[in-house]
């Protein structure tokens, strides 16, 4: 089964994972690894990462996805805000709209990845004009926790989740063929 590995990241956060998942699975037939603005060779198995913007996967994410059909495709993102996976789970909601009813999703993964200094800065900017304002503590706060990401549990957990749907997609696939 030919794997490409394609993600976009703009402060690494992302390639992080997608290096940790490349580790992983480094004795499948990974036939890509790289950015997904570059020339991407037709897979039967698409590993897919992006960073989360502004509620969705980055736009080129988006387009790659649509352009998929008959695929299986496996899902893994950052996102600046943690605490759980409803938030993760209304994201990836969001992207499977995206993704053609032809191709099977065997999974999804998300974790925390830090922001740069700037959205903090501007949250400073927006409390110091509304000093009560909640939300913007929260958003604070959250900024602070993110910092850390993803860290070596993340990664850890990226790998555990990549190998078992693998495993578990080499023993569909064996099964299919007896
Ligand atoms: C313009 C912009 C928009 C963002 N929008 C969101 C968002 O809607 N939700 C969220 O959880 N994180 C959001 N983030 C945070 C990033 O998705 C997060 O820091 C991610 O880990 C960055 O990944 P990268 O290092 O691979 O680029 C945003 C960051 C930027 C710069």
């Amino acid at each position: 089964m030919k794997i490409s590995i394609v993600y976009s990241s703009n402060t690494g956060n992302t390639k992080q994972l997608a290096e940790a998942i490349k580790e992983e699975i480094k004795n499948e037939n990974i036939i890509y690894f790289g950015n997904v603005n570059e020339k991407i060779p037709d897979a039967d198995l698409y590993i897919i990462g992006s960073w989360t913007d502004k509620g969705n996967a980055s736009k080129d994410i988006i387009e790659f996805l649509k352009t998929l059909k008959n695929k299986k495709i496996i899902y893994f993102g950052t996102a600046g805000y943690g605490g759980g996976s409803e938030y993760y789970d209304i994201l990836f909601k969001r992207i499977k709209n995206d993704i053609d009813s032809s191709n099977i999703i065997l999974g999804h993964f998300y974790c925390q990845g830090r922001m740069p200094i700037q959205v903090k800065e501007k949250y400073i900017e927006m409390i110091t004009k509304n000093p009560e304002d909640a939300n913007l503590k929260v958003n604070i706060k959250n900024f602070e926790e993110a910092l850390s990401h993803p860290d070596q549990t993340d990664l850890k957990n990226v790998r555990q989740w990549i190998n078992k749907i693998i495993k578990f997609n080499s023993k569909e696939e064996k099964r299919k063929e007896e």
